[in-house]
């Protein structure tokens, strides 16, 4: 039986690391918002995939893409989510030069890590939106809000 949004706004998201998808199917099932998840390992994209199409979950679409190359919806998307808690400095940097090249002035990012100096650089202001909520893996995970100048 297909599952009813609970709210309706035409709000973008892309997440960058999506994995097996629960954080994009709670934001579409919660908020009613469209997400694209990109994942680089193909059985947590292959899982996340099979999920939404088994449950019939509206406004979730999987990539298995490497975030460095993402073919993100640019045009439409309204918001980044970089789930990059645990990726490293190299990787980060690459995929901040792609959002960077290809975002549109006014992209809201959300990131794990506190802003480096070459981030700022690329043009990304960050916001005074900073939270700080407890989940599952860290009792304070810092969700830190940027915005593409
Ligand atoms: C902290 S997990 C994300 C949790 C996820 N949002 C969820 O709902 O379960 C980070 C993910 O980033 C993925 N990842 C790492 N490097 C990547 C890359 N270059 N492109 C896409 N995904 C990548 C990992 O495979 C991992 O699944």
């Amino acid at each position: 039986m297909p599952i009813t949004v609970a709210m309706c706004r035409p709000l973008k998201v892309a997440v960058l690391g999506s994995s097996l998808g629960w954080q994009c199917a709670f934001a579409a099932l919660s908020f009613g918002i469209s997400l694209d998840g990109y994942e680089f390992v193909e059985y947590r994209y292959s899982a996340a995939k099979h999920f939404v199409d088994a449950y019939e979950i509206p406004g979730v679409r999987y990539f298995h893409q490497d975030a460095k190359r993402a073919t993100v919806d640019w045009e439409n998307v309204e918001i980044i989510y970089m789930t990059d808690l645990l990726w490293d400095q190299p990787l980060r940097d690459t995929i901040h030069e792609h959002i960077a090249k290809n975002a549109r002035q006014g992209t809201i990012i959300v990131s794990n890590n506190p802003i480096s100096s070459d981030f700022k650089k690329m043009g990304f202001e960050h916001l005074d939106r900073d939270l700080y909520v407890p989940v599952s893996w860290l009792e304070k995970q810092a969700f830190y809000v940027y915005q593409l100048a």
